[in-house]
């Protein structure tokens, strides 16, 4: 057998190296409060099941809330040897005090710790970003309900199709985000579920109370086997996936009012500070936050890809590349709640430009509803939207408006039209044929703000 040994200093230098290498304490610091509230719970239910004496128990609850004191105040000093939160509370706690100290891990592992740690601190941001979800939804309800008479044009393939209502448009973002926030929910429900009670892979031999815990710490149940609890990252991939499809919906939205913000279009314009001026071009305004916000869809993207990476491959119970869950999972998380924020702030306060949308309608933009026209007149629409692409043909060769076409002409193309072809040509009218459940008629956009409000009150 050959053994390779590093000499002495090489030795020093490859330990303090390798100590900065798998540290984590300066991303999972902020995890603080929950591994000494998850300790708490773990503390009091060693006293319950005769593990730790009423003593022992209260000495425990003092120390562990002298920790979270120093935390508290910023007087907390962490050591280069603290190799993650979980080793610097309980390093901190043995120092205050003693041997009791030395308890608190009893049957406990990092391993379940971690994993208890991750999921109280996944429910509190996850009820974060519902509330701040819900408060950007009902701040695009308000603004759809203010410009309720507001026409513009809808685009696919961002060519000019049909009339609709500003509101419309607006609302179908709050749809999305709407089930972006039910998402959260059920991803909420599966993050509810208690692991301590784990240890490192196998369970806990000391008959401890898992229920007891789970109860004190508001979880809704326990997991049902200590090897999945301990490396189930589902809830952080969820989240991520949270994060990613809601940034892509944030994403969208930024992209339509870049758009709609720029001098060609000029239908909204986006206030300081939330777009600023060009260094140079005395002109300019950026739409810098929307850009910002499109940007960092791309990022939060990323964080879940390589997560799912780093998960695919590991063999089963606790390996240290689950360490890597949690800058992805604080990256995406912190940054999301920023993001709603200043979403909320942009869409209280662009401004809206009614009569450039107006400016926008295009005749054109009718031709559909001239087939519409034939069809209730008992004429196939397949044949109806051929007529109507003449009418459009000798407009066009015309150089005229679709309504500057005399009866006579219409008629020539076919007999159908008659004088009441002209009614065809209003913009409002137009509009108010779509008055389904989804529609963008009046009456039915009033029932989605009615539906998103109510959802709203009932949350
Ligand atoms: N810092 C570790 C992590 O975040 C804690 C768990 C370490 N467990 C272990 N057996 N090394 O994943």
């Amino acid at each position: 057998i050959f053994k390779a040994q590093l000499p002495f200093r090489r030795f020093c230098s490859s330990k303090a190296l390798m100590g900065k290498f798998h540290n984590s304490l300066s991303f999972d610091k902020r995890l603080w409060d929950v591994d000494i509230r998850g300790s708490e719970a773990f503390a009091k239910e060693l006293h319950r099941s005769g593990l730790l004496s009423q003593r022992e128990e209260g000495e425990l609850l003092v120390g562990l809330n002298s920790v979270r004191k120093e935390w508290e105040n910023d007087s907390f000093v962490m050591l280069d040897s603290d190799e993650d939160i979980h080793m610097a509370n309980e390093r901190r706690l043995i120092e205050l005090i003693g041997d009791s100290g030395r308890k608190l891990h009893t049957g406990r592992s990092r391993n379940d710790q971690v994993a208890t740690d991750l999921r109280l601190w996944c429910r509190q941001s996850s009820s974060e970003a519902r509330s701040k979800l819900q408060i950007l939804i009902r701040s695009i309800v308000n603004r759809a309900n203010s410009h309720l008479s507001v026409l513009m044009p809808g685009y696919t393939h961002l060519q000019r199709a049909q009339p609709i209502r500003f509101s419309h448009w607006i609302l179908s973002y709050a749809f999305a985000l709407q089930r972006d926030c039910e998402r959260l929910e059920q991803i909420s429900e599966r993050i509810n579920v208690l692991p301590l009670g784990s240890g490192a892979l196998a369970g806990n031999a000391f008959k401890i109370d898992r229920d007891a815990i789970a109860k004190d710490l508001g979880f809704s149940s326990v997991s049902s086997n200590s090897m999945d609890a301990t490396s189930d990252r589902d809830f952080i991939a969820e989240l991520l996936f949270f994060c990613t499809l809601t940034m892509t919906h944030l994403s969208r939205f930024a992209e339509d009012l870049i758009i709609y913000s720029t001098k060609e279009f000029g239908y909204v314009s986006i206030p300081e500070p939330f777009s600023t001026g060009s260094s140079l071009m005395p002109q300019k305004r950026n739409p810098d936050s929307l850009e910002l916000i499109r940007g960092k869809s791309g990022r939060i993207f990323g964080n879940l890809s390589g997560f799912l990476m780093t998960m695919k491959g590991l063999p089963s119970c606790y390996n240290k590349d689950l360490q890597e869950d949690k800058e992805p999972l604080f990256d995406s998380m912190s940054s999301i709640l920023t993001i709603l924020e200043i979403f909320t702030l942009v869409i209280d306060s662009f401004e809206i430009n009614e009569a450039q949308m107006r400016n926008a309608l295009h005749e054109e933009m009718l031709a559909t509803d001239v087939a519409f026209y034939l069809v209730r007149r008992n004429i196939p629409f397949r044949t109806a939207h051929g007529i109507s692409r003449q009418c459009v043909d000798l407009a066009e060769s015309k150089g005229c408006l679709l309504s500057e076409l005399s009866l006579q002409q219409f008629q020539e193309i076919d007999k159908t039209f008659d004088a009441d072809i002209f009614s065809v040509f209003d913009f409002e009218n137009a509009v108010e044929q779509y008055d389904v459940v989804g529609g963008t008629a009046k009456k039915s956009v009033e029932h989605q703000i009615k539906s998103l409000q109510d959802w709203l009150d009932r949350e």
